[in-house]
């Protein structure tokens, strides 16, 4: 994976068939996805449980690029060599969910894995301001995690952009996951954001329709 600060667009599998994955991200890559974000939630950290990293590892040989990992669990550092093995390229991990991510992201780089942390839409950037050198990605949540399909929360583009001037120039993703859609994506890219998580938005309307809503997405962005 190399950082560029070009658009990509990711969208979520949480919004897809859950009884067809491997399809699922072949038409994605297919209709224009660039990376796959896999919603990892435990019914602990997140009321809802989705899957784990057996259905990842399943799902990897379909995923053309980049495997986007966003595991909404706690504890998770028992859980981060089973999202390797199964293939991720970038483990992204909440703050929120113990009290030594630090260490979490040490060990998801020290695995191979590019690691990124994810901040809920109630926490600061204190955390983030003394993590810059240990991660690869910051995931702006823009709903609270749990569920897809919610409204994207306005006053994450002033933290979309915050965390913008504080990664400067260093080789740091800033995505942004929750609620986005053509409507709003020209405002999140605008205040600084590289990656854009979409669910709702992309699988609407059914597999015929994933290229157009990708396409929407991307030129909405600019
Ligand atoms: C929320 C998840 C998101 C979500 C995105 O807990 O982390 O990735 O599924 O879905 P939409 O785009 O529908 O908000
Ligand atoms: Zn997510």
């Amino acid at each position: 994976m190399s950082l560029d600060r070009s658009l990509k667009i990711a969208p979520s599998i949480l919004a897809a068939d859950f009884a067809d994955f491997g399809a699922e991200c072949r038409r994605l890559a297919k209709a224009g996805a660039d990376w796959v974000h896999v919603d990892v939630m435990d019914g602990h950290f997140v009321p809802a449980i989705s899957f784990g990293a057996q259905t990842a590892r399943a799902i990897r040989p379909h995923v053309a690029g980049v495997m986007d990992v966003h595991l909404m669990v706690a504890p998770v550092d028992p859980w981060i060599p089973g999202f390797v093995e199964a293939g991720a390229d970038i483990i992204t991990v909440h703050g929120e969910a113990g009290p030594h991510v630090h260490r979490t992201l040490q060990a998801i780089r020290a695995a191979g894995c590019k690691a990124g942390l994810a901040i809920n839409p109630g926490t600061g950037l204190d955390q983030l301001s003394w993590l810059l050198e240990s991660v690869d990605l910051v995931c702006v949540m823009s709903v609270n995690p749990g569920f897809g399909g919610q409204a994207f929360i306005p006053a994450m583009l002033d933290k979309i952009g915050a965390i913008r001037a504080l990664i400067g120039d260093r080789a740091i993703h800033l995505e942004v996951d929750g609620g986005v859609t053509a409507d709003n994506a020209g405002a999140i890219r605008a205040a600084g954001a590289d990656a854009l998580v979409a669910g709702s938005a992309v699988f609407k309307g059914g597999p015929a329709a994933y290229a157009a809503n990708i396409a929407a997405i991307r030129a909405a962005a600019g």
